[in-house]
């Protein structure tokens, strides 16, 4: 099928916290991409973004911050839009999901399905807080992990061990603002029954888009061999878009319905108030000739090839997605990315602390795209990446070129000379490599894509350390001339290449050449720069990074370890509940154990172990040595001489690392799993016995 155009979405943030690099290696980076290079490529493009401003994690950010649900969606939505902007992300429109049009565009889309009865109503149990009398969705519930036991999991995830979780699976749920202990209560709600589109949609993905990326098609595929199930389309919930139906009252959009319906209101929003630049929004959701492509994370797959597709055949009218690029996720210096543990880099801190460096991290968070699988951002690579790649291949030769027509023609390009062999098969290879990076592009490989830019940059490079035009000055000015009209031709290839990578770097090579306008169309010509063309001033494309700029932020994320960590074990100690007791015992079963009292003379770590402590106890009758797993809990071991301790005098003896332990310390286990060794309260003689 030839389309006409292209309509490029990319996932709506959550207005619940700034963006971080995840974002934008996952989604927005790729977007923009894209929709550079069409535009570059002279097609008409459409690329819409929006604030994706319901759902709970808002309302609970409000509430913990005691401000109004508008407030925390109007600063964040602000801040996200500008950090796109100052990060070049070139959206067509940014709006939003609280804002009116897409009220009543969504709303209208519901009612439109449930008149057709598209929809099934269905009761079900969902827990319940009684004393605030609310029914809780999943992000709102917090208990213990059923996988790892680790407390605070959410009912939709645990944040821990990244399972994904339901409520029903939590031990001890509670109500995660108010710590209330939850019951149940019958509900009900309107339910898309994705079972009936099944067969459909296994027809359209399985069959007709075989082409999707394997980690886009898998997913798919897992999701319809499992069977699909009727999804619930509302909720009890007072922050959102009304469900429009009489009776419904308390109930809202799920925000999985509303917020992709916000590419279609989004676009409406644009096109009504500029009709003339972009026709009427029917143009770029209905008309078959519009191609739409959907940039997300993995996390969003379900959602967009799935569920919104079913939406959208339901309804009737509007074209699908022709392509889903979704990417696998980036994590943090070996962690994964959390909004909420705070483990990210945001955007807006970013520029503050490292100004001017937007296409730094763009090339970076590029060259590391998680495309087939998940990927690692390390600020150890960010400044090789820049260092090693941007300054010493693309900065550098653009450097040379530009101070050697300086120092030799005045700033003014040379004129050409009659190519040699070398020039000619110099030409073919950048041509063969803008070939192949364009076909990268196509198929929405841009790690790779970029990797071909950056050839192009060592092409340049080659050429000048090969022609050396600093030696041919001395001899043949002519030759010379050639040479650097060549390289400047290069130069000005590489402000095209890189242009949907880095725009910023672009135009300030821009400015360098003084180059007109030019397109995709341009690229891999050698006329680029005319005979006598006068260069604008040369400044460094890019500057080094030093060792310091990265410390500054290996220092802010160990910080940010340490509180986390912090912050686990308290919640850990609040929600500790003590051992149930024990069946009961007889005190000939107790008698069995001869627990006494002993003097610590000494204590030691044990060489290669980080768990045990090497004890010397007077027992009044002599010493012995006695090893305990406590080292964790007892940085500074030496600080116990002298303190008195119980200890099982008639444990059986047991070697661990080559050493001996004759007997059994008594420790007791603290709510954040701190052993603590247990002390008598006056001093009582050595060897005394416990009874
Ligand atoms: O995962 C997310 O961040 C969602 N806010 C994405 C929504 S995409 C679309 F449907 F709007
Ligand atoms: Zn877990």
């Amino acid at each position: 099928m030839a389309f006409k155009r292209t309509l490029i979405t990319s996932a709506l943030p959550y207005a619940n916290g700034p963006v971080h690099l995840g974002h934008l290696a996952g989604v927005y980076i790729p977007a923009d991409i894209y929709a550079r290079y069409l535009r570059m490529k002279g097609e008409e493009v459409l690329f819409v973004g929006g604030s994706d401003e319901h759902g709970v994690p808002v309302t609970i950010r409000a509430r913990k911050e005691g401000i109004t649900v508008q407030e925390v969606v109007d600063r964040y939505h602000n801040l996200i839009k500008k950090s796109f902007e100052d990060f070049g992300i070139s959206f067509d429109v940014y709006s939003r999901t609280s804002g009116p049009i897409h009220h009543k565009f969504a709303s209208d889309f519901f009612r439109k399905l449930y008149d057709d009865g598209k929809f099934i109503q269905q009761t079900s149990e969902q827990y319940y807080d009684p004393e605030t009398k609310e029914f809780l969705t999943d992000r709102n519930i917090k208990g213990e992990c059923p996988h790892c036991h680790s407390q605070g999991a959410y009912g939709d995830q645990c944040e821990k061990c990244g399972a994904t979780l339901s409520p029903d699976e939590l031990i001890n749920p509670y109500n995660a603002v108010t710590g209330n202990p939850l019951t149940k209560k019958e509900t009900t709600h309107w339910y898309l029954p994705l079972d009936q589109y099944q067969d459909w949609l296994s027809q359209w993905i399985l069959e007709e888009h075989k082409e999707w990326r394997p980690n886009v098609y898998g997913q798919c595929k897992s999701w319809l061999d499992g069977g699909l199930k009727p999804r619930a389309v509302t909720r009890d919930l007072n922050w959102g878009i009304p469900v429009p139906v009489e009776g419904a009252e308390g109930k809202v959009l799920y925000v999985w319905f509303d917020a992709p319906i916000g590419y279609i209101s989004n676009t409406k929003e644009l096109c009504d108030a500029e009709p003339a630049k972009y026709g009427p929004w029917e143009k770029w959701w209905k008309d078959p000739e519009t191609r739409l492509i959907h940039f997300i994370g993995k996390d969003n797959i379900v959602f967009h090839c799935i569920v919104f597709p079913a939406m959208l055949k339901a309804h009737g009218g509007y074209i699908l997605p022709d392509n889903v690029p979704s990417n696998e996720f980036l994590n943090l210096e070996g962690d994964k990315i959390s909004t909420s543990r705070n483990w990210a880099v945001w955007l807006n801190e970013y520029l503050e602390q490292i100004p001017d460096k937007q296409d730094v991290l763009r090339y970076v968070l590029t060259a590391n795209a998680p495309e087939t699988k998940d990927n690692d951002f390390t600020w150890a690579d960010y400044q090789a990446r820049n260092n090693n790649e941007l300054v010493a291949i693309y900065g550098n030769f653009i450097n040379r070129a530009l101070v050697l027509t300086n120092k030799y023609f005045a700033g003014k390009v040379p004129a050409k000379g009659d190519y040699t062999d070398y020039d000619q098969e110099t030409m073919a290879e950048l041509n063969r490599t803008k070939d192949e990076m364009l076909r990268l592009l196509e198929d929405f490989k841009f790690r790779d894509a970029q990797k071909e830019a950056m050839n192009m940059a060592r092409i340049g490079n080659k050429y000048l350390a090969d022609m050396e035009p600093w030696k041919l000055a001395k001899t043949d000015m002519a030759r010379t001339a050639a040479v650097l009209n060549m390289a400047l031709q290069i130069a000005a290839n590489l402000e095209i290449a890189f242009r949907p990578f880095l725009p910023f770097s672009s135009e300030k090579l821009r400015g360098m050449l003084n180059l007109p306008e030019t397109n995709l169309a341009h690229l891999g010509s050698f006329n680029l720069l005319e005979e006598g063309h006068q260069l604008g001033e040369v400044t460094l494309l890019f500057e080094k990074i030093e060792d310091s700029v990265i410390q500054a932020q290996l220092d802010r994320l160990a910080r940010i370890k340490a509180e986390n960590e912090a912050a686990a074990k308290e919640e850990e100690r609040k929600n500790w509940h003590p051992a149930e007791i024990k069946a009961p015992t007889t005190i000939d079963d107790f008698d069995k154990a001869d627990i006494r009292v002993g003097t610590v003379l000494e204590c030691a770590p044990v060489k290669k172990s980080d768990r045990l402590l090497q004890f010397k106890i007077d027992d009044g009758m002599g010493t012995r040595t006695i090893l305990s797993g406590i080292a964790q809990s007892y940085p500074e071991p030496a600080a116990l001489v002298g303190k008195q301790v119980l200890f099982i005098a008639n444990f059986p003896t047991r070697k661990m690392m080559g050493i001996e332990s004759q007997g059994m310390l008594l420790s007791a286990q603290d709510a954040d799993g701190k052993l603590v060794l247990t002390a008598i309260s006056a001093p009582v003689a050595n060897g005394a016995q416990v009874g």
